[in-house]
């Protein structure tokens, strides 16, 4: 049975998650050692094996370089999850790690593929049934290559005339460097697996704020009705993180803030924000949406990127282990870009990301414009009304408007309406994401992630304002960690 594990019925009242456990699952994680498994991976399947959400049948295996066994990588997985989830219960954390075991192996290894084969092959045995299997590559993207040949070699990658096996598999981002790297990534991957078995990952598109922009468009007719050009000014996108770099500097350098952030979060908030209202919630029909709206995102010339467009770095960044002493990569960006369609044309979009800022802030504003007809004082151009989808530090949604202050005279006050979903301190950075990206992978369900023509979409937004940047068309600026300072000199910007 196919699950309830879609938009709009994911959360019916009263009823529990389900999942299909009449498929036996898989799960290869190549690159098991990394952080990625510590911090997002591992942490999330053991929440989901506490909710007694995974398959009845299910095993995950870890392929990688260093000289692991069953017995080494099961003490390494419970040893990550004590570390990660505090009073963990050691018992079920034991438990949990039996479901492990290992293969030792090369990326660029033949033979480490045809003995990864063979384990699949005996695991899946005993169990007489058609499998998933699930590959996720936790790896480095210069790393793929090699992994998808010799998926492709050993037979391991998606093999429809095989009725015993189905293949999925999952990528993490960054998809690519630009638009062409992308594409060639795309091609590769796609010479081994159909669009449906593709699974990539933007953690964004699973966080409870996110998934409630939707329900809020649409389940409620207040607003939607209003939610475009004629009645909305302008809309904020802002990711402001107090983190810094820290020990990430050589991914990072190559990167910068609008391929780590915007490229990916920052646009997928834009499309739920703003897209069109799906012919139905399956993956195809939302995939299909977002990737209208992307493409809607007019690309910006170099006038106005030189006058759209700030990049800053924070001061310090430069020292940070792996970043050379000389580096130009942007650590805060703010870009003013508009969209071509008619619902939203030259409505001002404003996206915004920083790493060492004041304040840990990630939000979108909706502006409503000020009312043609105003019960405000001759030029009080202020009273406007705005919506704020909150995802930190609290996440909810807060609605501003005007009231009267109690009092003989007519004096008007902002005021709020909110509701607080939770205080998003109680989470633990990307667990909860992950737990959904996973199961959705293991009951087939893409709607949580990114499409090809959405990843196509957003590179071509990307592209001119890195080239430019590139060029140095927009001077990079320095800010004072822990201020607003990138803020305030971003401001002529929008
Ligand atoms: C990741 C970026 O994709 O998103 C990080 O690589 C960033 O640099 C993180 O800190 C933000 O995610 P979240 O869930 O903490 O908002």
């Amino acid at each position: 049975m196919v699950l309830i594990h879609q938009i709009g019925v994911r959360f019916p009242v009263g009823l529990p998650i389900m999942t299909d456990k009449h498929t036996p699952t898989i799960l290869i994680i190549l690159g098991i050692t990394g952080d990625l498994t510590a911090k997002k991976i591992a942490p999330a399947l053991f929440n989901l094996y506490l909710k007694n959400a995974l398959p009845e049948k299910f095993r995950i295996v870890g392929f990688g370089r260093k000289p692991f066994d069953d017995k080494s990588i099961q003490s390494f997985v419970s040893e990550m999850i004590r570390a990660k989830i505090q009073n963990a219960d050691l018992k079920r954390v034991e438990e949990f790690s039996k479901l492990f075991s290992y293969q030792h192996g090369l990326f660029e290894s033949k033979e480490s593929y045809e003995a990864l084969k063979e384990l699949l092959d005996k695991i899946q045995e005993p169990w007489q049934a058609k499998t998933n299997r699930l590959f996720y590559l936790a790896v480095p993207p210069d790393v793929y290559q090699s992994i998808f040949e010799q998926l492709k070699f050993s037979g391991l990658s998606d093999r429809p005339e095989n009725t015993d096996v189905e293949t999925r598999i999952l990528v993490e981002k960054p998809f690519g460097k630009n638009s062409e790297t992308a594409e060639k990534l795309d091609s590769l991957l796609g010479n081994l697996f159909a669009e449906n078995k593709i699974y990539r990952i933007d953690h964004y598109l699973a966080k409870e704020m996110v998934q409630n922009i939707l329900t809020f468009r649409f389940s409620n007719d207040i607003f939607e009705k209003t939610w475009n050009k004629d009645f909305i000014e302008k809309i904020e996108i802002r990711l402001w993180e107090t983190l810094g770099v820290e020990h990430r500097g050589s991914f990072y350098d190559g990167v910068g803030a609008l391929r780590d952030v915007g490229q990916n979060h920052l646009l997928q908030m834009l499309a739920f924000i703003t897209m069109n209202y799906p012919l139905d919630f399956q993956a195809s029909a939302l995939h299909l949406r977002r990737a209208q709206l992307l493409n809607n995102l007019k690309l910006l010339t170099q006038e106005e990127i030189k006058s759209q467009t700030y990049r800053a770095q924070y001061e310090g960044y430069q020292t940070i282990a792996f970043v050379p002493p000389n580096s130009n990569t942007e650590t805060y960006f703010k870009i003013k870009g508009t969209l071509t369609d008619p619902r939203w044309k030259d409505v001002p979009v404003i996206f915004e990301s920083g790493k060492r800022m004041h304040e840990q802030r990630k939000e979108i504003i909706v502006t409503y414009a000020h009312p043609k007809e105003c019960f405000c004082p001759p030029g009080g151009i202020h009273y406007k009304n705005k919506i704020t989808f909150s995802l930190e530090p609290t996440e909810g949604i807060a609605i501003e408007f005007w009231s009267k202050k109690p009092g003989l005279t007519l004096v008007k006050e902002s005021r709020t309406i909110d509701f607080i979903l939770r205080d998003s301190a109680q989470r633990v950075q990307y667990v909860e994401e992950y737990e959904k990206l996973l199961l959705d992978c293991i009951v087939g369900d893409q709607t949580l992630f990114v499409s090809t023509a959405e990843v196509k979409a957003m590179w071509a937004f990307i592209d001119p304002i890195m080239t430019a940047w590139g060029q140095n068309l927009v001077p990079l600026k320095k800010y004072t960690p822990d201020t607003n300072q990138a803020i305030l000199d971003s401001l002529e910007v929008g």
